[in-house]
């Protein structure tokens, strides 16, 4: 089991962090790190979303920490809003059925991955009723943990929009008052030399992002804050 991930050095193209086992430490080096501008956690840095999965099967215990990572996000007035529907591959039927609730495009990819969840949320406070406009915020806020999490197990979290919601509503018997949001695809990220060579290119191109300065503002809309200067 991963219990620790620690980067090393990120000097060359593809930055390189060490994964410390019970008794022994690897040096891994992946092209999907990301190279920030300023230092983040190992742990964040080394999430990515794989298109191809391993597919070795993933421990209970694993699963039950992912979830409880979830579990201990914030929302806000502490709802929970979300839920979560999730099927193995140890369940074929089961697994088919939600493979079946995403989009032709997400099928085609994700059919690799050993879990597949669903993320859902109530739309409303228990307490008064009232709509939770941050319903879907929140879910967002207990999958990133999710998927933090994973990633210190050395499991990675492919997230989905694309998802057939009506399939799902009437798959499931959503109850009024809460909808599906998203799918999560969870395994092991495939051996970079285990890739054909087309999945190789996706799987190993480098992933980007918008300086801080395109939206940390300050002053006005647009203008980049100055914490983002050298
Ligand atoms: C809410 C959400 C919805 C997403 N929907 C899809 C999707 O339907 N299909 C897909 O292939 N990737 C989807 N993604 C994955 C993103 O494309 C991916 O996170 C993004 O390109 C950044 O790559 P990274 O996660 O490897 O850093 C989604 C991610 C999130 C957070």
């Amino acid at each position: 089991m991963v219990l620790d991930v620690e980067f090393a050095a990120a000097s060359d193209a593809s930055a390189a962090f060490y994964i410390h086992l019970h008794f022994k430490t690897i040096l891994m080096t992946h092209p999907k790190i990301a190279q920030p501008d300023h230092p983040i956690m190992e742990v964040l840095a080394s999430r990515w979303s794989p298109y191809v999965f391993s597919d070795r099967p993933v421990p209970v215990a694993d699963l039950q920490a992912i979830f409880e990572a979830a579990r201990w996000a914030a929302s806000s007035y502490n709802e929970q809003p979300w839920r979560f529907l999730v099927a193995t591959k140890t369940n074929q039927t089961q697994w088919e059925a939600m493979l079946s609730c995403l989009v032709d495009a997400n099928q085609a990819w994700a059919k690799t991955a050993p879990v597949l969840a669903i993320g859902c949320t109530t739309l409303h406070f228990a307490l008064n009723g009232k709509p939770n406009a941050m319903a879907a915020h929140d879910l967002g806020l207990a999958s990133g943990n999710l998927s933090v999490q994973a990633t210190a197990r050395g499991l990675a979290v492919h997230q989905m929009a694309g998802i057939l919601p009506d399939r799902i509503r009437s798959q499931y018997k959503l109850p009024d008052g809460t909808q599906a949001v998203t799918a999560l695809a969870i395994g092991y990220a495939a051996e970079i030399d285990s890739l054909s060579p087309e999945a190789r290119r996706s799987e190993t191109t480098p992933r980007t992002r918008r300086p801080l300065t395109e939206f940390v503002f300050e002053g006005r809309w647009g203008q980049a804050a100055k914490i983002t200067g050298p």
